[in-house]
């Protein structure tokens, strides 16, 4: 038997749109958030007759539908109208002003970008809004570094809805009073699926993702068990995709409980630290290994003074060190001939962006 004999022909494919498993994917129906779909949307109504909106605080525990509840209200709004234009920002990408800000020329088409500052590029974006409505949309608000750029956006964007979302409830309450009440938001909590909801989702999503029949029951059971249990849908979604792969990889036609059961195997060596347990310093030098992935340790380091780090090289390995037990990082050592030994560094994906 030849090393490849067992590959599934494409036609034989247990998926039939493995798109549906990525997490970004915004699926056709989002069910048992009605509610809160319904509560955002009023939040926005305003603006539909050229009147402000009101700002909205959404917050709850990750993987339950708080991302994909303003995905799917965004995708509604632009089949709706053209007079609201609607901005997302992902802030763990974007935590400075000048980000928040250039991301919003980008999204507006503004292109007058080049060697202008923040202030200019805020006063040319505020022009160009206020001829329309705006919904914000801040996901992760709690990783913006610069909070003063929400301030502005409350103070000189006329008619608006900024709606911010993130894990962390308190993170609203300890914000600055004076942006608090230039804000003045409502509030909305999502909570966790129960076991029932979940099943239906993941069941939706096995439909979305998988040719029919494939998944057998007990496998499946498995997925939901472990998603309600971690009460985040994240990882029944994970499951299924490895699931998937690995009943693929070993050319069977379904989807049996052994695949089930190695891929939480493989779920439960993912249980790294969530980079919120890290300082500052070591979240900065996990950014810089994530937007330079491969590079050597030496390398690393030259961009961190470039960016304006001030430690050691000693402190800044250590650090490197310190992300690898957290199974943020992963290193391995090359040879490089003459140069001797370096160490180069990879960046560990998350269960969160797969
Ligand atoms: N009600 C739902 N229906 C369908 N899929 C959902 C639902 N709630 C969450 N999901 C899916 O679960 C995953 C996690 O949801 P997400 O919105 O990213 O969570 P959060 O932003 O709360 O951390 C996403 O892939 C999303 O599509
Ligand atoms: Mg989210």
């Amino acid at each position: 038997m030849g090393i490849f004999d067992d590959v599934l022909k494409d036609n034989e494919s247990l998926f039939i749109d493995e798109i549906a498993l990525d997490f970004d994917y915004v699926p056709k129906e989002i069910p048992f958030r009605e509610e809160q779909h319904q509560y955002i949307a009023d939040c926005i109504k305003p603006l539909f007759s050229q009147r402000s909106g009101r700002n909205l605080f959404v917050s709850g525990k990750p993987g339950i539908g708080k991302t994909v509840a303003l995905k799917h209200i965004f995708r509604e709004l632009k089949v709706k109208t053209d007079g609201i234009i609607p901005i997302y920002i992902n802030c763990w990408k974007k935590d400075t002003s000048f980000k928040i800000v250039n991301e919003i020329c980008e999204q507006i088409g503004y292109k007058w970008v080049q060697s202008k500052r923040t202030d200019e590029l805020m006063r040319s974006i505020t022009n160009i809004l206020n001829k329309k409505q705006v919904v914000f949309c801040l996901d992760e608000v709690d990783k913006v570094k610069e909070v003063d750029v929400i301030y502005s956006l409350a103070e000189d964007i006329l008619k608006k809805t900024i709606i911010m979302i993130t894990n962390e409830k308190d993170w609203y309450a300890k914000l600055d009073s004076r942006i608090r009440s230039r804000l003045n938001v409502e509030y909305l909590e999502f909570k966790p699926y129960n076991y029932e909801e979940t099943r239906g989702i993941l069941k939706k999503r096995v439909g979305e993702a998988f040719a029919p029949n494939v998944f057998e029951g007990d496998a499946f059971e498995v997925v939901v068990k472990k998603s309600y249990e971690n009460k985040d849908l994240r990882t029944g979604i994970f499951l299924m995709k490895e699931a998937g792969n690995l009943a693929e990889m070993r050319a069977s036609r379904k989807i049996t409980l052994d695949h089930a059961k190695m891929a939480v195997l493989k779920l439960e060596s993912f249980k790294i630290k969530s980079s919120a347990d890290f300082g500052e310093e070591e979240r900065d030098i996990l950014d810089l290994i994530k937007e330079n992935s491969g590079k050597t340790a030496k390398d690393l380091f030259e961009l961190y003074l470039k960016d304006g780090g001030n430690k050691s090289y000693r402190t800044f390995y250590r650090r490197i060190e310190d992300l690898k037990r957290g199974k943020m990082i992963e290193t391995e050592e090359v040879n490089e001939g003459f140069a001797g030994r370096a160490t180069v560094v990879h960046y560990t994906k998350k269960l969160s962006e797969f």
